[in-house]
């Protein structure tokens, strides 16, 4: 049987992995209307720009809303929480609320996102209901929105003239840097680690467990040693030390 049809079934499938593979020809067949849209002025974003979304809904609709996206380069479906934070698990954005004409879901600074494309994905579910059941799905198959996000490199927008930068190989640690490692840990490392995590402070312990997939951070090889960097200089800025020894576990 094939139940892959399009495109977009098929991103659906490699999504939200294999429980809807078992997706049943019924489930498809079952529900064609649109109850809502999602909606952004602008979808290609330079690093001063917001990334705005809002869903706009014909009839209204009571559930759990769900918000996924991937980051640039990756393939983990990361599911956005009512904090704004990205999970690994399946965690609602709204929990069971009854949704009407134009809701606003968010504004984010493109500023500290990484260049490249950012898919949104959004999906009601019967409230308390698992997401990776289409059966679930409020709006049936039709019902997983999709919109892309495109954000440009800063250096392609603004010049951000440092006057004297003769500087050696001996890294200097801005004020804006911190700030550029901020908003990367909050992105990346704040859901799984909490606020501070010491071990954060150093680049090479991070590129490690990167690189070993520890507790699951594979996913995260897109970050560059200069975001590394960044992200180390936050934290050592949180709390004062440079860790240089490996952490006791
Ligand atoms: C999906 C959850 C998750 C995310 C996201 C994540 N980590 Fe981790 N990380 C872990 C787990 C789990 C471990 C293993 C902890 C341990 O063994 O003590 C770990 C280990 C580490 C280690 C090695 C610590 C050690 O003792 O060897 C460092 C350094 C680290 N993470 C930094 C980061 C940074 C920086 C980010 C953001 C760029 C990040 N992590 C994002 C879950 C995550």
């Amino acid at each position: 049987m094939s139940f892959i049809k399009n495109k977009k079934e098929i991103i659906v499938s490699s999504l939200l992995y294999k429980t809807l593979l078992a997706l049943s020809v019924s489930a498809v067949l079952s529900t064609t209307s649109q109850a809502s849209e999602l909606i952004s002025s602008k979808t290609t974003l330079s690093q001063t720009d917001s990334l705005v979304v809002s869903v706009l809904f014909d009839t209204s609709v009571q559930g759990d809303l769900y918000l996924a996206t991937l980051l640039p380069a990756t393939s983990n479906l990361l599911f956005i929480n009512s904090n704004m934070q990205l999970t690994a698990t399946a965690t609602p954005y709204k929990t069971n609320t009854l949704f009407s004409g134009n809701y606003d879901l968010f504004t984010i600074p493109a500023s500290g996102l990484t260049a490249g494309e950012y898919p949104l994905y959004e999906l009601f579910v019967k409230s308390g209901a698992s997401p990776y059941d289409a059966n679930n799905w409020l709006e049936g198959t039709a019902g997983l929105h999709s919109i892309t996000f495109t954000v440009l490199s800063s250096s392609s927008s603004s010049s951000s003239s440092s006057s004297s930068s003769s500087s050696s190989s001996t890294t200097t640690t801005t004020t804006d840097d911190i700030a550029a490692g901020k908003a990367l840990y909050l992105t990346h490392c704040q859901d799984c680690h909490g606020t501070t995590y010491r071990q954060a402070t150093s680049v090479s312990e991070t590129r490690h467990a990167i690189n070993i997939d520890d507790g699951g951070m594979g996913y995260l090889s897109f970050l560059t040693d200069a975001e590394l960097t960044s992200i180390a200089n936050y934290m050592t800025s949180l709390v004062g030390t440079s860790t240089s020894t490996r952490p006791v576990r």
